[in-house]
């Protein structure tokens, strides 16, 4: 019933003519592809050029993160306005290197999540625990947090255009990806959550995504997974062939 997605988050790699490169060597190679939405996240400045190639393809385009005001005074910001505008569907909200670099909470993700929403992109809204407390057995505990807040006032007409990735920070560009089964654990955990604050029905259509060193190698197991609908991809998705097996798992 989820159609799977993947996602690729190229985070701060290819120029615009590099990406050009990689995502028409890409387009060429799903065309046979079905029952799976691939989404490409490139830097902004290649989003445009990217569009123009993945125009009347299986790919959408996605944008890594942008600011919760339509416009004013932000120097060095991008609005959902102008995403919408340019042709994306998906914007990343909150991946684990902006909470850590860029300081940002899980209110300013609440406030992106709901400003993506109301301009029509889908928030892929992340969240995951730190090493220390999944050692410290605060795994729930952390996801917890992060939902309940980033979902704050997100209601039931909105709640099926936000796709959440489950993405444990020790797992991220680390080479050690959770293993199946200890993914599957969080994200029944967290569609439980979403049961509880909206219904079994709207949980049960919810994506939740996995991310943290997904590789063509362990794609497939990830996806035997019942509560694994997907997969973001970083360091995988950089090359045309390891992100092309991991579409065709
Ligand atoms: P990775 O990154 O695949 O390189 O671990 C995933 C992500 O940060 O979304």
């Amino acid at each position: 019933m989820r159609i799977p997605i993947i996602i690729a988050n190229w985070k701060m790699h290819k120029t615009n003519k590099e990406a050009c490169e990689l995502v028409k060597e890409i387009r060429e190679k799903v065309v046979d592809v079905t029952n799976v939405e691939i989404v490409i996240c490139p830097p902004f400045t290649a989003l445009l050029a990217v569009r123009e190639i993945i125009n009347n393809s299986k790919i959408a385009l996605g944008a890594q993160n942008l600011h919760w005001e339509k416009q004013g005074a932000y120097t060095g910001e991008i609005s959902p306005v102008m995403l919408k505008e340019i042709g994306c569907k998906y914007v990343i909200v909150g991946h684990s290197e902006r909470r850590m670099y860029f300081h940002e909470t899980d209110e300013i993700v609440n406030l992106k999540v709901k400003a993506a929403l109301s301009h029509g992109l889908s928030p892929v809204m992340c969240l995951g625990e730190t090493l220390e407390e999944r050692e410290k057995r605060l795994t729930e505990k952390a996801v917890e947090r992060q939902i309940i807040n980033g979902l704050r006032d997100v209601g039931k007409e909105q709640i099926l255009n936000v796709l959440i990735a489950y993405e444990p920070l020790w797992a991220i560009g680390s080479g050690k990806a959770a293993t199946p089964s200890q993914a599957q654990e969080v994200h029944a955990f967290l569609r439980n959550l979403l049961v509880q604050l909206y219904s079994p029905k709207i949980a049960s259509q919810i994506h939740i995504q996995y991310g943290g060193s997904v590789k063509p190698e362990n794609m497939r197991e990830f996806m035997k997974e019942e509560d694994i609908d997907g997969a973001m991809v970083g360091g995988a998705s950089l090359e045309t062939d390891s992100f092309v097996r991991i579409v065709k798992y």
